[in-house]
């Protein structure tokens, strides 16, 4: 991380155009507003546009704005992102996801420095930074016609490649101490973590990166057993050293680059029965399963006394009854 500050410095007082890089929750949107923090357009705005999370039939009007009447529904014109960054920076986040007519317009804009709004003549110079994110794999979509290869080094004159955490574990504790300290704060919390924990917590896999980390954490400070239950989750699923052998691929991760083949070692081997689901039925599975752990764990450790359960657990009684039922979890009494 020491190498992308020094990226960051150097390049954020310049306007170059910057394509950062890496998977989701490494912290693709930190180090932009960091570029942006760094730059002489610090007192003016940061936007970011998320591009997948826009219908593709909104993103254009809300990339560049539209005239009145451009289309049904526009009654007033509307100024765009690239108009309100003026001064500042615009983040186009999962830039992958741009359909390829608006490739199309933005690298002409990319080149040209105007725009007109949707529906309408009038140039506009544009005057704002562009930061570019991705986590998916470029390439690929260059080799399928899916990004145009002209935007693409439009894009890219700095690329910038965010490593995933499993490959700068020696930062590991700092982000837990810095996390911990801010959600004891948060939470009105004095929790700390045990040597032990840390060194579990250095050696996991992360394959959500910085922002499992982060949620890792602060299930450990607002739960009454959250760092059991995080040991608990590394012991069963025999993460003690499994993820450490440093080429970062290959153990089943799932990250939605084409890697994840699994090689058997607990959770990846978890991960990769899904290879071919979405990431995001892969998370909700991965969710459900921790759930259902944390459930049997705390349930067998207080004899099923679920009242007490609901306490640890800090839900209400119904809903840890609903998740028993939703988890087809039996009492050994009852067989
Ligand atoms: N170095 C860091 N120090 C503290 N917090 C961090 C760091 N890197 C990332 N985070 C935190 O981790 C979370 C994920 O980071 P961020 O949103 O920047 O990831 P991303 O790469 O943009 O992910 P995605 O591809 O899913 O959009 C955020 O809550 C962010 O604050
Ligand atoms: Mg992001």
């Amino acid at each position: 991380m020491r190498a992308i500050q020094s990226i960051i410095e150097s390049v954020a007082d310049t306007d170059a155009t910057v394509l950062i890089r890496g998977e989701s929750g490494v912290g693709k949107d930190l180090v932009a507003r960091a570029i942006h923090a760094h730059s002489e357009r610090r007192q003016s705005h940061f936007i970011k546009v998320n591009c997948a999370a826009i219908p593709q039939g909104l993103l254009e009007s809300e990339l560049f704005g539209h005239e009145k009447g451009a289309f049904t529904g526009a009654h007033r014109r509307k100024a765009g992102q690239f108009e309100f960054a003026k001064g500042g920076t615009i983040y186009l986040d999962e830039i992958a996801e741009l359909p390829l007519g608006l490739q199309a317009k933005l690298l002409h804009v990319l080149q040209d420095f105007k725009f007109a709004r949707v529906g309408g003549h009038e140039l506009i110079d544009v005057d704002a930074r562009v930061i570019a994110a991705t986590n998916r794999d470029l390439e690929k979509a260059l080799a399928r016609g899916e990004f145009r290869e002209d935007l693409y080094y439009r894009l890219n004159v700095v690329e910038l490649m965010v490593p995933p955490l499993r490959e700068r574990r020696e930062e590991i504790p700092h982000l837990v101490s810095w996390f911990l300290h801010r959600f004891n704060e948060q939470y009105g919390r004095n929790k700390q973590i045990s040597p032990d924990t840390l060194a579990r917590l250095t050696q996991h896999g992360w394959s959500g990166n910085v922002r499992e980390l982060e949620n890792t954490i602060r299930r450990m400070v607002v739960l009454a057993d959250g760092e059991q239950a995080f040991e608990m989750l590394t012991a069963r699923n025999g993460h003690g050293n499994g993820h450490g052998n440093g080429n970062g691929h290959g153990n089943g991760h799932g990250n939605g680059n084409g890697h994840g083949n699994g090689n058997g070692n607990g959770h990846g081997a978890v991960l990769s029965a899904g290879a071919s689901e979405g990431l995001r039925e892969i998370a909700r599975r991965g969710a459900r399963e921790a759930e259902r752990k944390a459930l049997v764990e705390v349930l067998e450790r207080v004899k099923w006394n679920r009242a007490e359960a609901s306490r640890i657990l800090k839900v209400s009684y119904k809903t840890l009854l609903n998740k028993i039922t939703e988890c087809q979890l039996a009492s050994p009494r009852r067989g």
